[in-house]
């Protein structure tokens, strides 16, 4: 395999273990006003903490990936998404604006 293949760097042995849970969506929109194939794919990663998860994947990508010759960064967004309500005591996001129990 090309010491720079995008599977060869993505994986986590490449970069520390850093871990994502990966969603990848492909689309293909026809063709733009110049007749260029206007497709790509929208990557969503699940971490913990972006800096742990994505953000060394993605810089190990961007130094070396040969893939990146065929695509184009169109644009990003971070969302925090809170877990599920547990039960009756539990509320939506307590976890995100309840401070950790002291020792
Ligand atoms: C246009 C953009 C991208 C394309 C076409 C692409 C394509 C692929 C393909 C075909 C695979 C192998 C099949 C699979 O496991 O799904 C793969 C694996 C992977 N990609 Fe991407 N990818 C893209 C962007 C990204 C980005 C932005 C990241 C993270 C920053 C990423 C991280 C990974 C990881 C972690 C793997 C699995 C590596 C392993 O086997 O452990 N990819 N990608």
């Amino acid at each position: 395999m090309l010491p720079t293949a995008h599977v060869r760097l993505a994986r986590p042995a490449a970069h520390g273990g850093h871990r994502i849970l990966r969603r990848g969506y492909s689309f293909t929109d026809g063709t733009d006003g110049l007749g260029r194939l206007d497709a790509g794919l929208f990557f969503l990663a699940y971490q913990r903490d972006p800096r742990t998860g994505f953000i060394p994947v993605q810089r190990e990508l961007a130094r070396h990936d040969a893939l990146n010759e065929y695509i184009q960064h169109v644009g990003s967004a971070l969302f925090a998404i809170p877990p599920g309500v547990r039960d009756a005591h539990d509320w939506w996001g307590r976890a995100l604006f309840t401070a950790p129990a002291k020792d």
